[in-house]
C-alpha cells in the first residue's frame, strides 16, 4: 500500500557517462541540510541501478509538466536506447562525469556515500557535489510553481500544484 504515500513529486534521475540512461523516480528525499545529501530507492531490476552500481555518481533532475511525455518514457521504458525517443538535451555537470538535463528546473549532481538493501529497493545516499537551476524556477530561493513543478498520482495519473499560497 506505497500508494498511501501519494501524490509525491517526481524526479529525473541521470546515471552513466559515455552512455547514459535516465529514469523516473518518486521515492526520492532529502537527507541533510548542511551537507546537502539526498537519498534514492532504486529497484534491482533497473538499468540505472547497474550504472549507480558500477559509477558511484547519479544526477537527481527535477522535470516540469512540460517534460511529462519524457518523463514518461524514463519511467517505463529501459536502458540508454529510450534517450531516442526523448527530447531532452544531456548537458555536462559541474562537479561530476554523469550529465545533466538541459531543459530541467534543477540539477543536483551527487556523489554515492552509502547503498543499503531495503526490501525490495536498494537505498542510494549521495552528497550533493555540484547543482545548477533555472534562476527563475527558484528566483527568491523558493520554488516559483508558475514552473509547473511535477507530482505523481497514480499510475498515469500526473499533477502539478496550484499557484495559490496558503499562509501558516
Ligand atoms: C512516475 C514514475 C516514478 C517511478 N519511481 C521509481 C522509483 O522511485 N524507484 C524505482 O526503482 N523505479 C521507479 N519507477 C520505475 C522506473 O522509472 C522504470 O522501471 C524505468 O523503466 C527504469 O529505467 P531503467 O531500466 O532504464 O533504469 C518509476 C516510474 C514512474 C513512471
Amino acid at each position: 500500500m506505497y500508494r498511501l504515500m501519494y501524490p509525491m513529486r517526481t524526479y529525473l534521475i541521470v546515471s552513466g557517462h559515455e552512455e547514459p540512461n535516465v529514469m523516473a523516480a518518486d521515492w526520492v528525499t532529502i537527507l541533510s541540510h548542511d551537507p546537502f545529501i539526498v537519498g534514492v530507492a532504486i529497484s534491482p531490476k533497473r538499468y540505472t541501478h547497474r550504472l549507480i552500481s558500477k559509477y558511484r555518481e547519479f544526477v537527481v533532475s527535477v522535470p516540469s509538466l512540460e517534460m511529462l511525455k519524457d518523463v514518461w518514457i524514463a519511467g517505463t521504458k529501459s536502458g540508454p536506447e529510450k534517450l531516442k525517443e526523448m527530447s531532452i538535451s544531456l548537458v555536462p555537470s559541474t562537479k561530476i562525469k554523469t550529465p545533466s538535463i538541459k531543459e530541467a528546473l534543477a540539477n543536483m549532481e551527487c556523489k554515492v556515500i552509502d547503498a543499503r538493501e531495503y526490501g525490495d529497493h536498494t537505498w542510494f545516499v549521495g552528497e550533493v557535489v555540484g547543482y545548477t537551476y533555472n534562476k527563475e524556477a527558484f528566483r527568491g530561493n523558493k520554488p516559483n510553481l508558475k514552473f509547473k513543478f511535477l507530482a505523481h498520482s497514480a499510475w498515469t495519473d500526473f499533477v502539478t500544484f496550484n499557484e495559490k499560497i496558503y499562509r501558516a
